[in-house]
């Protein structure tokens, strides 16, 4: 049966790359003929320091924000990453199959790690085993992600493939990344080679999902661009990556295409562009950030959904873990 699966980390305020890239096209998942589950990683987050006092609430905000996007705990499956530990377990099993060359490789353990990376957690090293365990212990078909997490799920069908070939079975699918639309990688406002973040310093790059129409528009009003008219079409954009990137934002937001969008703007400048993907991005991004607060004045509610939907993950992925247990030759004794 065809199963999706995503997850979004709890480390931080969400931003427009989170909606646009993961939590727009989770929502619009919904209803079709896959199941659709959605985990709020909170054993990732860990993986550099997190503050106890404060993650529980960030968790919470992470869930308040998939249902403000429109994930609806009747269709899909919402739930914390810790409250299911057949993930961490699974994690476990895929440390003895992925080897410690694949991991070294990544670019987010080389970026998050830093010059001193004898000093980063080892799970941070290891994130990539628990990202798989968490895909294929739903033994999950697709997972939408944005570009930036292509060489974790290509990694995760690495260990699927030699777990299958190691054990001379067909138990874990190749599973397929959906990197899709023309929001895979939204840019910092600042700098157009650059990917939006939370964790960029400069709170002027990104737009976060709790800011209100007036920050929107300054931020939109201050990034970066150059000073000439926009052309009729993308091809007209090749070198301009920060006037591509707010356009293809634009793009996003109103569900059209780049092109769509350029036909109405051809030979006007930013001081005309600038103001009406403000408008844009607010129409859209207002309702979320009132939806959102709406939620997260009702902890116990959002506690109930990640409850219920903790049960449900955890029906679905326990019989998969024992396979897998079975299958490696682990004794049961029960
Ligand atoms: P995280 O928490 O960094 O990001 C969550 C999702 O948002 C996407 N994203 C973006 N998309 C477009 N433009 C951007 N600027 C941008 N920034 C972030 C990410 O690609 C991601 O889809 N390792 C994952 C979390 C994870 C996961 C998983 C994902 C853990 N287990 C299993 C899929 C399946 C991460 O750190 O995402």
């Amino acid at each position: 049966t065809p199963r999706i699966f995503s997850g979004i980390q709890p480390s931080g305020g969400l931003t427009l790359g989170n909606y646009l890239g993961a939590l727009k096209r989770f929502a619009a998942l919904q209803g079709g003929e896959a199941e659709t589950i959605y985990c709020i990683v909170d054993l990732h987050a860990i993986t550099v320091w997190q503050d106890p006092q404060v993650l529980p609430q960030r968790t919470r905000e992470a869930a308040a924000a998939f249902l403000a996007a429109g994930v609806d705990p009747a269709r899909s499956i919402l739930f914390n990453q810790s409250q299911v530990s057949a993930h961490a377990e699974m994690a476990w099993l895929f440390n003895t199959v992925a080897r410690v060359g694949w991991m070294y490789r990544m670019t987010q353990f080389k970026d998050k790690a830093g010059k001193n990376s004898e000093n980063a957690s080892l799970g941070l090293l290891a994130y990539p085993a628990l990202m798989a365990a968490d895909i294929l212990t739903y033994q999950a078909t697709a997972v939408p992600v944005g570009e930036d997490q292509k060489q974790h799920l290509e990694l995760t069908r690495d260990i699927a493939a030699k777990f299958n070939h190691d054990y001379g079975v067909q138990h874990f699918p190749i599973t397929e990344p959906l990197i899709e639309g023309v929001a895979t990688r939204v840019m910092s406002l600042r700098d157009g080679s650059k990917k939006m973040s939370k964790s960029d310093p400069s709170d002027a790059s990104r737009i976060n999902l709790t800011d209100d129409a007036d920050a929107i528009a300054q931020k939109i009003r201050k990034a970066r661009t150059d000073a000439d008219p926009l052309p009729g079409s993308m091809e007209g954009l090749k070198d301009r990556p920060e006037a591509r990137n707010l356009v293809n934002i634009y793009a996003a937001l109103s569900d059209e295409s780049p092109d769509q969008v350029l036909t109405r703007f051809e030979g006007q400048g930013f001081g005309a562009f600038k103001p009406a993907l403000a408008e844009v991005a607010v129409t859209t991004l207002e309702p979320i950030t009132r939806r959102m607060s709406e939620f997260m004045s009702d902890p116990a509610e959002i506690d109930r959904i990640l409850a219920d939907g903790s049960d449900r993950a955890a029906a679905v992925a326990t019989p998969i873990l024992e396979k897998t247990k079975e299958i490696m030759g682990l004794l049961q004794t029960r």
